[in-house]
């Protein structure tokens, strides 16, 4: 993100909401604006996929109807913030121009009549974006209703962040180019001599098309760092020439409270859960602050290996959530909230009553500056006729409007600093990319896997910020670093000088063990970690879960999954050794204190109570205060010296707090789906367990 971001100001969260005025008629439009008004709302999203109403024939702008629409909406005292209608290339522009469509690894091209159809690499595609964007900027700078810009929408979305056709070859070639500079560097960092995979020129490089067998895992892991950037790049496009036709300004308002002079719009982007092929930490460079869509209950069952349970159907499960507003950091936005039963899981169940004012509760709790429902009303036609909004297809309203009013009402009073975390949990897409392309195991996933721990402190009422490694670690006390899988020694210079100063560190299995190439590096894992470790790894294995995985841990026996490794202690003390199969005996977990801090290394993908433990001796060591173990449906979350005690499940739950805590909203007996705010420290809260 732009420094911005890095914004303590304070703020009043505010509510809002995605409007289509474009599939409805215009005698319609000033009763939504009043209605919107009426729940409390501030805030309406535009013009997203509009392209083919703004420009029907080539050079034919029409604005007559979006300048209506914006004007309907600010006159009721809505602030608008406008999309680039990119997502969507119309039908004309397709015709004239096939070769921006996006190709599959096997040649078939992705085809006009959904949408994410254009490639981030077409020169044409830039040359239309730059025109269809600079016009709509220009339209709308100075317009006093308009406060900010969405790019384009979800880049990436429907895997659309990879493509494989001619304009992305001739552009992997000169990205290769300016990479490794010779082909014969590239030969050497990628290791082709393995099944006589050597090139003779970078003409000869092509993107990782449809092949018999496996890609070199170098090739893919540039191919994916490639594409990432295409998107950077065009995202980058997007964003200077709305700040250009603004004037320039960097000052924009970090997601604060939107109230910016026209000229000081913002530009964000709404980027997705858990979506693992962009790197949202590389495109924020160039937001004023991130925003991301949070459809709880859908994920629970399209990003996730294992079923979801009748809770997290009807509320989500709360980690797999706020990790991801942790991860794209305070001041965020939640640009589309789910507004009820949603059209794309396999399943749409009702989420349970109040579930949706939960969700931007708990957003607000990690650090939301504003959330916005998607959508206003249920559509009558195209692909999302299934999908709820706060108002049904009729007009009346759903489920969804009384729970947005609730959470504009809770809203209201509020004065919030963004939260202030000690302990963070280090993310970077590369080990993903490099992690997807060799797993080792069906079920080895970097982010499941990095989710073990974030829950764990999570379940410890523990606030988390999720950071990418490069980003400055001294304000924290303690930094859990999962799967650090290319690690070099720039990044293991900064955690031991993080570890000397004091901090404390826990790092894990499969660390230090590619070359930033993907190749294996030539000394043993966890390779440049190894001395501030105190230890090597002799061996590993991955698991089914047919085979025993057990470990000990300080006197107690647990279970782990998927992953494990035996070390070879050298300066750190072994506190946990396997207990089954071909490794029993062998050391798997170690420790040692180094500087004024200490580091551990846990060698398997630990079973929930084994997180538990090496969490809280981490909490322990870093003097980090942590709450009784919540029941997985419970979370706490601490922003500007209130706690949030959220409740995703099914059964009501009674909290303990101190006798002087005053309760700002409800009560100690929280109800299903609800929430309650007591001005306490989460670590002197508890939540009954049955
Ligand atoms: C999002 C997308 C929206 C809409 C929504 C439905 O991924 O940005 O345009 O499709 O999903 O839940």
């Amino acid at each position: 993100m732009t420094d911005s971001t890095s914004s303590t100001e304070r703020a009043t969260p505010r509510v809002g909401v995605c409007y289509f005025p474009e599939h409805w008629p215009r005698e319609r439009w000033a009763t939504d604006a009043e209605q919107m008004v009426e729940a409390g709302l501030e805030v309406v999203r535009l013009a997203e996929f509009s392209w083919a109403r703004l420009e029907p024939t080539r050079g034919d702008f029409d604005f007559e109807w979006l300048d209506a629409a914006v004007e309907t909406l600010g006159e009721a005292g809505l602030d608008v913030v406008l999309c680039t209608p990119t997502a969507t290339p119309p039908k004309w522009l397709v015709d004239e121009h096939p070769d921006i469509l996006q190709e599959e690894p096997d040649g078939t091209v992705r085809g006009f009549g959904s949408r994410r159809h254009y490639c981030f690499n077409s020169p044409t595609y830039r040359e239309e974006t730059e025109r269809v964007v600079e016009r709509m900027a220009e339209h709308y700078a100075g317009n006093p209703h308009v406060v900010g810009w969405q790019t384009d929408n979800e880049y990436g979305c429907h895997d659309t962040v990879r493509c494989y056709c001619d304009d992305c070859a001739r552009a992997f070639r000169s990205w290769l180019e300016d990479r490794y500079e010779s082909v014969d560097a590239l030969n050497d960092a990628w290791g082709t001599t393995f099944w006589s995979q050597r090139y003779h020129s970078f003409e000869a490089v092509d993107p990782p098309r449809h092949t018999p067998a496996e890609h070199h895992p170098s090739r893919l892991l540039d191919y994916a760092r490639f594409s990432n950037d295409s998107v950077v790049d065009y995202n980058r496009l997007q964003a200077k020439i709305l700040r250009d036709a603004d004037g320039g300004d960097d000052d924009a308002d970090a997601g604060g409270d939107g109230n910016d002079d026209a000229d000081e719009w913002f530009v964000t982007h709404n980027f997705m859960g858990d979506f693992g092929t962009l790197d949202s930490h590389a495109v924020g460079e160039d937001l004023d602050f991130a925003s991301w869509d949070s459809y709880p209950t859908g994920f629970v069952q399209d990003r996730r290996e294992d079923a979801a349970s009748a809770a997290e159907l009807r509320a989500g499960d709360p980690d797999e959530v706020s990790m991801n507003h942790d991860r794209y950091g305070a001041p965020f936005w939640v640009m589309e909230q789910q507004p009820g039963d949603v059209n794309w899981p396999p399943y749409a169940p009702q989420p349970a009553e109040g579930a949706m004012a939960l969700w931007a509760h708990q957003a607000v709790a990690h650090g939301a500056n504003a959330v916005l429902y998607f959508r206003w009303r249920r559509c009558r036609e195209g692909q999302e006729q299934y999908h709820a909004g706060l108002r049904r297809h009729d007009g009346s309203a759903d489920r969804g409007y009384a729970d947005a009013r609730e959470a504009a009402d809770a809203f209201d009073d509020l004065d919030l600093a963004p939260p202030d975390r000690r302990v963070a949990l280090l993310d970077d897409f590369e080990h993903e990319w490099a992690l997807s392309a060799q797993p080792h195991a069906p079920d080895f996933d970097y982010w499941t896997h990095a989710r073990t721990y974030y829950r764990a402190l999570r379940a410890r009422g523990v606030d988390v910020d999720v950071v990418h490694p490069d980003a400055d670690l001294s304000a924290y006390d303690a930094v859990v670093a999962p799967t650090l899988y290319l690690a070099d020694d720039a990044l293991a210079g900064r955690l031991a000088a993080f570890v000397e100063s004091g901090g404390h560190l826990l790092a894990t299995i499969r660390s230090g063990v590619k070359t930033p190439a993907n190749q294996l590096r030539e000394d043993l894992a966890p390779g440049p970690l190894t001395e501030l470790v105190g230890a090597t790894v002799d061996r590993h294995e991955s698991l089914p879960e047919t085979l025993d995985a057990e470990v000990s841990y300080r006197g107690d026996t647990y279970g782990f999954r998927t992953f494990g490794e035996w070390l070879s202690a050298d300066a750190a003390t072994v506190r946990g050794r396997h207990e089954s199969g071909v490794a029993a005996g062998e050391p798997a977990i170690v420790d040692r204190e180094v500087g004024d801090g200490s580091v551990v290394y846990c060698g398997v993908w630990p079973e929930e109570a084994l997180a538990d433990a090496v969490a809280t001796d981490l909490l322990d060591r870093a003097d980090v205060a942590y709450s009784d173990r919540l029941p997985d449906t419970a979370r706490f979350a601490h922003r500007d010296g209130r706690t949030w005690v959220l409740n995703f499940g099914l059964d009501p739950i009674s909290v303990s707090a101190p006798d002087d805590a005053t309760w700002t909203v409800g009560g100690p007996t929280v109800e299903p789906a609800g929430v309650a705010v007591v001005d306490a420290p989460s670590a002197r809260l508890s939540v009954e367990r049955d």
